[in-house]
């Protein structure tokens, strides 16, 4: 059965508080989406394999560890996703990215595909989804969904914040993804939004509205 684990750090703490503020403008949202994303990248690879190399220190010659050649991608789910790419490809900077378009259709949910786009090698890879808001869990169900139906196998989720509601709908239909998130709020309300949740997202992030 997949894990939900939720980060329980400080920083990561702080700075959601602040991506929730409805006073932080598009500029700092989106500078701290990176900083949530970095640090939640630190926890998501914890369990990459490792492989021992011998190398030269300035005094001796000693065996040491490297991630092995496994191989990684990020799929971040259009458009909120972006928002978290740098800071995993800071950490990360040699994945592929693939990214899958998807939006919600406001009046039924539902969400909506626009466009695709992945690694053709997909099968052998390992994938971290990317998207910053787990509502009714629909978007994220979906694109992981999607990314089985091409070949993939080992799939994590990783989200800012969730609500309980999207994380049962993501684990009971896919009962192999681990899902990492930021934060787990309290509900969704009347129209599907986190509470006490950030806002849109996107729009957030884009300055649109
Ligand atoms: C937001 C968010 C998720 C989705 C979450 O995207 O980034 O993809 O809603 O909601 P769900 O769990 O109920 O599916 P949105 O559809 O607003 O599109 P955007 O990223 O283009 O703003
Ligand atoms: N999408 C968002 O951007 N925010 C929510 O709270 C729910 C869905």
């Amino acid at each position: 059965m997949g894990k939900v684990i939720v980060m329980d750090h400080p920083l990561i703490k702080h700075k959601l508080t602040y991506v929730r503020d409805i006073n932080t403008g598009a500029k700092e949202f989106r500078e701290l989406v990176k900083e949530v994303a970095m640090l939640m990248a630190y926890e998501v690879t914890r369990e990459l394999p490792l492989e021992e190399i011998e190398i030269e220190t300035p005094l001796t010659r000693a065996k040491s560890e490297v991630i092995s050649g496994k191989k990684l991608g990020i799929v971040p789910i259009l458009r909120a996703g972006l928002g978290m790419v740098e800071g995993m490809l800071n950490l990360l900077p040699t994945v592929k990215v693939g990214h899958i378009g998807l939006y919600r259709d406001p009046e039924t949910l539902q969400p909506v595909e626009y466009y695709c786009k992945l690694p053709t090698d997909l099968q052998e890879r390992d994938l971290i989804v990317l998207d910053p808001m787990l509502a009714t869990g629909g978007s994220a169900k979906a694109a992981i969904t999607f990314l089985k139906e091409r070949g993939a196998t080992n799939i994590k989720l990783m989200c800012l914040i969730a609500a309980p509601e999207g994380v049962k709908v993501v684990h009971d239909e896919h009962p192999d993804v681990d899902i990492y998130l930021g934060g787990l709020d309290e509900k969704l309300n009347d129209h599907g939004y986190i509470l006490p949740g950030l806002g849109d997202a996107g729009d957030r992030l884009f300055g649109t509205k």
